[in-house]
């Protein structure tokens, strides 16, 4: 496994695997790797000739400094985590190599086409506005035939599911696929996430909860409750436990991110604060 760091390194790399004619599988991830991420790089080991992996802490997607300073970056250990699972290339640059000092200094302009007016987008304005920029600019890089996504950024999925359709249009990324991959979950419950690091053992305990509730809520689903309902009662349920607090819990619609006015195609979006500690999480119903 290599370990790249300027994007002249990344493109050498690149060009030579698209002259041999291989196939790219592209996981784009912030580091602090776990076995979500792990789940990710086996499968693009699989489908792909050659698998690459980004390795940055983009700060543009930050509107919070705070949590930019307090992000778990731990480069050594993924390495040695992405080379155990067989992954080929790692993309580690400095945020001066992938931005330049305006770019770092001014949000990124896109069309979200009111995907980012709801949920994650609405509690942290400019973060997708992030995402899209730095996930656009690794696709230009990489030019990945599959680029790899959790399913627990369910907001952030659908919207890289729409750059790439829109871009296709424009024939921007070629012939890419975005493979959504399922959450991991702990045997508990608990969503695999890198903020889980900032956890302490009691606070991982208590976050199992969230998951339960988002479990018995399907269920309640069935039994014929309003979309209205459920909201409340995931809220209700999470909130009165001590030490947890929802931020938002919204059911809406997978692709567009609407309000859901029933169950059909519906997804169930939950943030939550445990302690200090922001965790997301989902349920399609
Ligand atoms: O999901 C993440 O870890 C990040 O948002 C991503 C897609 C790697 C972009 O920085």
């Amino acid at each position: 496994m290599q370990i790249l760091i300027t994007k002249q390194e990344l493109l050498q790399q690149v060009e030579a695997c698209k002259r041999q004619g291989k196939t790219i599988g592209l996981v784009p991830t912030m580091g602090a790797l776990h076995q979500g991420h792990a789940s990710l790089v086996k499968r693009a080991v699989v489908e792909n000739d050659v698998c690459f992996v980004s390795v940055f802490v983009n700060p543009t997607q930050f509107n919070n400094k705070e949590d930019l300073a307090k992000y778990p970056r731990n480069i050594e250990r993924d390495a040695k985590l992405l080379e155990s699972i067989g992954a080929h290339f790692v993309f580690a640059p400095t945020p001066e190599e992938m931005y330049t000092a305006e770019e770092m200094n001014t949000t990124f302009q896109y069309d979200f086409e009111g995907l980012d007016k709801v949920m994650e987008g609405k509690m942290r304005p400019g973060h997708f506005n992030g995402v899209v920029q730095v996930v656009s600019r690794l696709f230009y890089l990489v030019q990945p035939t599959r680029a790899y996504f959790g399913e627990k950024d369910f907001q952030q999925l659908a919207i890289i599911h729409q750059m790439v359709e829109r871009s296709k249009l424009k024939d921007t990324f070629g012939d890419l696929t975005i493979v959504d991959c399922p959450i991991v979950r702990q045997a508990d419950g608990l969503a695999l996430s890198s903020r889980n690091e900032r956890l302490t053992e009691a606070e991982k305990k208590l976050a199992t909860n969230i998951y339960r509730i988002l479990k018995e809520s399907v269920e309640s689903a069935k039994k014929g409750y309003s979309v209205q309902a459920i909201e409340k009662q995931v809220t209700d349920a999470i909130n009165a436990i001590d030490g947890l607090e929802v931020e938002y819990y919204e059911i809406v619609d997978q692709s567009t991110l609407m309000p859901a006015k029933d169950f059909t195609h519906a997804i169930g979006c939950v943030t939550v604060y445990c302690g200090p500690v922001r965790l997301i999480d989902n349920i399609k119903y």
